[in-house]
């Protein structure tokens, strides 16, 4: 199926402000030496890399206002189309304090708890937005006062209104993913395990562990193993993605978002699967030359699919 329009919906998006210090030890004053500012949280990242690939998409955002405008005039800069869904409160704050060694310190402040008012409001919008077609990507933690069930009655919504889903959050249980059936799910190693309920050690665990998402019922299961590449099953046919090993790694923050916005881009572009985990890989793989959460570069992207290896297992 090509899809004729493309919405990423973050419940929880979250401003990535990164500042770099001398040191950092406890009961000092320390002095930010320079500081970045990044618009994100999974399904931003996502639609950002779309828009830089000339995708169009709209990046449907529940916002804190109180600290919006920075985090708007941002993505206004990068040209992403938002519809946005105030809350009172601010937008989720991640702040990171890197030290000369690349070590970074990570405080991840509380976003705003999302009240029946908003959901209201959410379905308002996504009945509006969502025709037959529409791939919707539900990226992301859940923020609190989304529970489990409301969480799979706004993915039941999307799909009622002809959406189809592609899931990347932690917050899905197995449970959750039987019900939903996305078109494409795309776990790290974490959440693999976490789903598997154990452990996956070894390629033949790995491969069960997809192949169990596939019978919950997704269509594409797009496992990432960060230096270790992707794992890719449809049920029928299993690929492993290796990647080049990188000799400068900026951030690995985003990569996931990458690999997946590749994948969505492959499709829209009709390659057949083989090609589209190659190019997924290479999205991620290359997005670890860039600094914070910033879509990978074309022409890295271009030269790391030329170096990446997808085979049967
Ligand atoms: N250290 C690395 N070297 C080379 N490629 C990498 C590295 N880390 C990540 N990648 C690439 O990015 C893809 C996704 O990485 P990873 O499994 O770390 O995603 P993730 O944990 O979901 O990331 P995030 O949630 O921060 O977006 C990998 O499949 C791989 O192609
Ligand atoms: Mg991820």
């Amino acid at each position: 199926m090509l899809f004729n329009k493309i919405i990423t919906l973050s419940l929880s998006p979250a401003a990535d402000i990164t500042c770099y210090v001398d040191s950092l030890k406890a009961d000092q004053a320390h002095e930010v030496q320079t500081e970045l500012y990044d618009a994100a949280g999974k399904a931003v990242d996502v639609s950002r890399v779309l828009r830089s690939y000339e995708i169009k998409n709209t990046a449907l955002i529940v916002a804190g206002r109180e600290n919006s405008e920075r985090y708007f005039n941002r993505l206004r800069d990068e040209n992403v189309e938002t519809r946005v869904i105030y809350t009172e409160g601010r937008i989720r704050e991640n702040l990171g304090f890197v030290t000369p060694d690349g070590k970074t310190t990570l405080f991840i402040r509380k976003g705003p708890r999302i009240k029946h008012q908003t959901i209201d409001e959410l379905e308002k919008v996504l009945s509006d937005e969502v025709k037959p077609a529409t791939l919707v990507v539900v990226a992301g933690l859940m923020p609190e006062g989304i529970t489990d069930e409301i969480f799979c009655e706004i993915c039941a919504f999307i799909q009622s209104c002809g959406g189809v889903i592609a899931l990347d959050t932690r917050s899905a249980t197995l449970e959750n993913i039987r019900r939903i059936k996305p078109w494409v799910i795309k776990p790290n190693r974490e959440e693999l395990c976490a789903l598997a309920g154990r452990q996956l050690n070894t390629l033949e665990d790995i491969k069960a562990a997809v192949k169990m998402l596939a019978d919950a019922g997704c269509q594409h299961v797009l496992a990432s193993f960060g230096a270790h590449g992707m794992i890719y099953t449809d049920g029928k046919v299993t690929y492993k993605a290796d990647v080049p090993e990188l000799s400068e790694i900026r951030s690995t923050i985003g990569a996931g978002d990458a690999a997946l916005a590749g994948f969505i881009i492959a499709h829209d572009y009709k390659y057949d699967i083989k090609r589209s985990v190659r190019f997924a890989a290479a999205f991620g793989t290359a997005s670890c030359l860039v600094e914070g959460t910033n879509p990978p570069r074309r022409i890295s992207v271009a030269m790391i699919n030329n170096q990446v290896s997808v085979y049967e297992i």
